[in-house]
């Protein structure tokens, strides 16, 4: 590997204009990014699954037929008819889930690395809206098959985007202004889920959103190039040199001496990186199909008609309220994402997993109080009815915000702010939140993808 000692400006200048790598990446990189155990390559793994679902979608573009008389024929003619088009159908599929997976995970490595720090809280919004656009990529796919599961799916979601309706009755200004109903329209374009419809979606799937992501991607990657690279631990030096014991018995530690060019280094990394994905996607996409339903039948709904894994938790909470688990909950969830590097300014710990043990263990912790929280108020809610049941005469609106998924955002804030207080750190009262919006995804997306059947009733359930 290539160590920069002596590399005057000159030199410097030089491999950064001659390089369309050295671009986008920083010329110089610290060997501890490159460390796995420090990002794990989940940026480029993103950028991997990026890349393969724009090459096989653009291959599927040649078959697929955006009409709703012939989509669903062209989607059985990819799987059984045209040659490699099962499996090109299976890694799109594959590799968007994978993208919505790993995004997740990637956002869960910065934040609890505090790599959002530093001047990176644009890095970091940046992020979050490629999350948002990479959910809408993989939804506004869902219902290009024309399937009976895409069908009902995105009536369901253009149903929680009209519930805004239950907030402008209480103010009377629904006749005026009834902003759930235009975007709606916007959406779909038109009331139902028709042709418009399936032409809008594709239009956003295979131009507007791609083009977006395309977009804030560079704008990301520019981002994190002007930061200096990744955001590393203060005496990061020590940190590698502890692991190299022969360097401790050598002379002392040449400042820049752990730096490297990251030509062709990185490159070769993210090759590599790109590679695993791809082989591993193959074998998905070799042993299991994508699933496809009956074509799409607007008087048959699909029971229980389940939207995609990653919008399973919003519609167990939209069970509850479709306003207040549809919108005020997920825009709750939506403006503590992008406070988090403005509310924390702490200078100690960044770039150490979870700011050292304590946050570990608060991490712990909270992940136990989000399971127990969630776990009693579901449990309440199954064997005991809700206030609905007990008190037949509440007026709707007071369900609006008790219900239990606003009850649950309650309980995580005001146990966040307790640990902030007790542990007098933001950073840890930031980690408390974001633990239990983690725990709270994955528990209620596991309640809708297990224990919900028909019309939404629980079908399993440990104590009723
Ligand atoms: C979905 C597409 C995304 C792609 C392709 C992508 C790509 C990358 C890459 C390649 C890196 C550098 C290496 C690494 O840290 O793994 C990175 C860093 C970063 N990403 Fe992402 N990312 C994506 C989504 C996100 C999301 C959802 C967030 C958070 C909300 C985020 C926030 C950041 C931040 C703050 C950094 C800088 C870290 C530092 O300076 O140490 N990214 N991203």
């Amino acid at each position: 590997m290539k160590r920069i000692k002596n590399e005057t400006s000159v030199e410097r200048v030089r491999a950064v204009t001659k390089n369309f790598f050295i671009h986008f990446q920083s010329p110089k990189i610290h060997v501890y990014s490159l460390q796995p155990s420090f990002t794990y390559g989940l940026g480029i793994i993103n950028l991997s699954l990026f890349i393969i679902l724009l090459l096989s979608g653009l291959l599927l573009m040649a078959y697929y037929r955006p009409s709703i008389a012939d989509a669903y024929n062209s989607i059985l003619d990819i799987n059984n008819v045209v040659t490699g088009g099962r499996y090109l159908r299976n890694i799109h599929r594959w590799a968007a889930h994978g993208l919505v997976f790993f995004s997740i995970i990637h956002m869960s490595r910065i934040f609890y690395t505090a790599s959002y720090t530093r001047g990176r809280s644009m890095t970091w919004n940046i992020g979050i809206c490629l999350l948002f656009v990479t959910l809408l990529t993989s939804f506004s796919g869902y219902l290009l098959p024309w399937d009976q599961l895409g069908f009902w799916a995105v009536t369901i979601a253009s149903n929680i985007v009209s519930s805004t309706r239950e907030l402008t009755d209480i103010l009377m200004i629904t006749a005026y202004f009834d902003p759930g109903l235009i975007i709606k329209k916007l959406l779909l374009g038109g009331t139902d889920v028709e042709q418009n419809a399936l032409t809008r979606f594709y239009l956003l799937h295979i131009i507007f959103l791609p083009l977006i992501f395309i977009l804030l991607t560079g704008w990301h990657f520019w981002r994190i190039r002007k930061s200096g690279g990744l955001n590393l631990p203060d005496k990061v030096d020590d940190l590698v040199m502890a692991r190299d014991p022969a360097k401790k018995e050598g002379s002392k530690l040449i400042k820049n001496e752990y730096q490297l060019f990251s030509w062709p280094v990185a490159l070769w990394a993210e090759i590599s990186i790109f590679l695993t994905v791809l082989a591993i996607l193959s074998i998905f996409a070799f042993l299991i199909d994508a699933p496809l339903k009956e074509i799409a039948n607007p008087v048959m709904p699909e029971n229980p008609a389940k939207a995609p894994w990653y919008f399973l938790g919003v519609q167990e909470l939209v069970s509850y309220s479709t306003f207040g688990g549809g919108i005020l909950v997920p825009l709750l969830i939506t403006i503590a994402l992008f406070s988090f590097p403005y509310i924390d300014k702490e200078e100690k710990n960044i770039g150490i997993w979870f700011s050292g043990t304590r946050g570990l263990r608060v991490t712990l912790y909270s992940g136990l109080f989000a399971s127990g929280v969630i776990f009693i108020l579901s449990s309440v809610l199954v064997g005991l009815g809700w206030i609905r049941d007990w008190f037949p005469s509440v007026p709707s609106e007071l369900l609006i915000i008790l219900n239990p998924g606003i009850i649950t955002a309650i309980f995580f804030i005001l146990y966040s702010l307790i640990i902030a207080r007790r542990t007098n750190s933001i950073r840890l009262g930031a980690i408390a939140l974001y633990s239990c919006i983690l725990t709270g995804f994955a528990l209620f997306t596991a309640i809708g993808i297990w224990f919900r059947g028909p019309d939404w009733e629980f079908i399993i359930w440990p104590f009723f």
